[in-house]
């Protein structure tokens, strides 16, 4: 790559005057821009801290780095809290504080843990107003009963985003409520991933793909047959790989762990990234494990978080991680545990 002489001197000063400063120029002249994904936070209800069921010092703490990285926004991929609930949300949302005053936009999807019962969803909505997809918003979301906003996408810059809600939505008089599965958002899915509004996609969900602990999954409920639904599985995988997704990223096993996963029929391939735990709570990998999965890294019980770097025509995702903290206010020292990515 041809390096200019404003990009000359700003490297070179990279080393020897001010790093940060130097860095940060950097960044304008090339035109990187960064976003942000934080893991779980749930937090136990009895342990004295943080409050209401959200990890609210790791929070704090992974917001800190978000707005010294200048990231433009931040997914979360459900789980925000232990227990659904109007205070546990408002808790959750109270700690964006930071972020949101230096700009940076917080987009959430719900877990299982935020869907305890079906007023999960008026709470989240009061917690999160405006999310993409919502009346008067930018946005999309799938013309299904009560997905505005709960499954939805967006773009920024050159980048899609889509986000999966696959927990209860509807009442429809059974005890839980009515979900939507994978199956009911295909024709979406495809339809955002076809508009010609980005030049990379990345498509999120809490539940994984394949579970390294938890083996119920993104597509079933079913712990005993991780390949339920295959043909849903082969639809989606197919899609995403059609539109040259590469990235599946999830939490719900508390743990880092980036692998290769083949759909059922072997014809279809996606990286997942099981993002990590930014909570008190890992859990350990169990079998059964599918053949279909590769895994390429795994790290456990360490807390962390990803940034995304976009400088033109590549994406470069960066896992941060520390050792266990927070039941107080905490200043921690993040190490770089993975990097990766690709051309688009
Ligand atoms: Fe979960």
């Amino acid at each position: 790559m041809k390096t200019t002489r404003r990009e000359f001197l700003c490297v070179t000063s990279l080393g020897l005057f001010m790093p940060l400063a130097s860095q940060v120029y950097c960044n304008e002249l090339s035109g990187e821009w960064k976003f942000g994904i934080i893991p779980d936070t749930q937090w136990a209800h009895d342990m004295e801290a943080p409050f209401h069921g959200t990890a609210i010092h790791i929070i704090d703490a992974i917001n800190a780095e978000m707005i010294r990285q200048k990231v433009d926004f931040i997914i979360e991929v459900g789980d925000l809290v232990e227990i659904s609930s109007e205070i546990a949300f408002q808790t959750r949302a109270l700690h964006n504080k930071s972020i949101l005053n230096a700009g940076i936009k917080f987009y959430p999807l719900r877990g299982n843990h935020d869907s305890i019962d079906l007023d999960s969803i008026k709470q989240f909505k009061n917690a999160f107003p405006n999310l993409p997809g919502t009346k008067g918003n930018f946005g999309s979301s799938p013309n299904l009963l009560n997905a505005d906003g709960m499954t939805y996408s967006f773009t920024h810059k050159n980048g899609k985003f889509i986000l999966l809600d696959t927990f209860p939505l509807v009442d429809d008089g059974s005890e839980d409520g009515k979900f939507y599965e994978i199956g009911d958002y295909q024709d979406w899915i495809n339809a955002e991933l076809v508009k010609k509004d980005h030049e990379f996609a990345i498509v999120f969900a809490h539940k994984d793909l394949l579970g390294q602990n938890h083996k119920d999954n993104v597509f079933s409920d079913n712990v005993i047959d991780q390949d339920s639904l295959p043909e849903m599985q082969n639809n989606f995988f197919s899609c995403l790989q059609d539109n040259n997704v590469k990235y599946f990223i999830c939490g719900h096993d508390h743990m880092y762990h980036r692998s290769k996963i083949k759909s059922p029929n072997g014809k279809a391939q996606l990286e997942q990234i099981i993002c990590g735990s930014a909570a008190h709570k890992f859990y350990l990998p169990k079998p059964p494990f599918l053949k279909r999965e590769t895994t390429i890294v795994k790290e456990l019980k360490r807390i962390g978080f990803m940034i995304a770097s976009v400088n033109h025509n590549q994406i470069k995702l960066d896992y941060y991680s520390t050792k266990k903290f927070g039941e107080k206010p905490a200043t921690p020292t993040w190490e770089l545990r993975d990097s990766y990515g690709y051309k688009f």
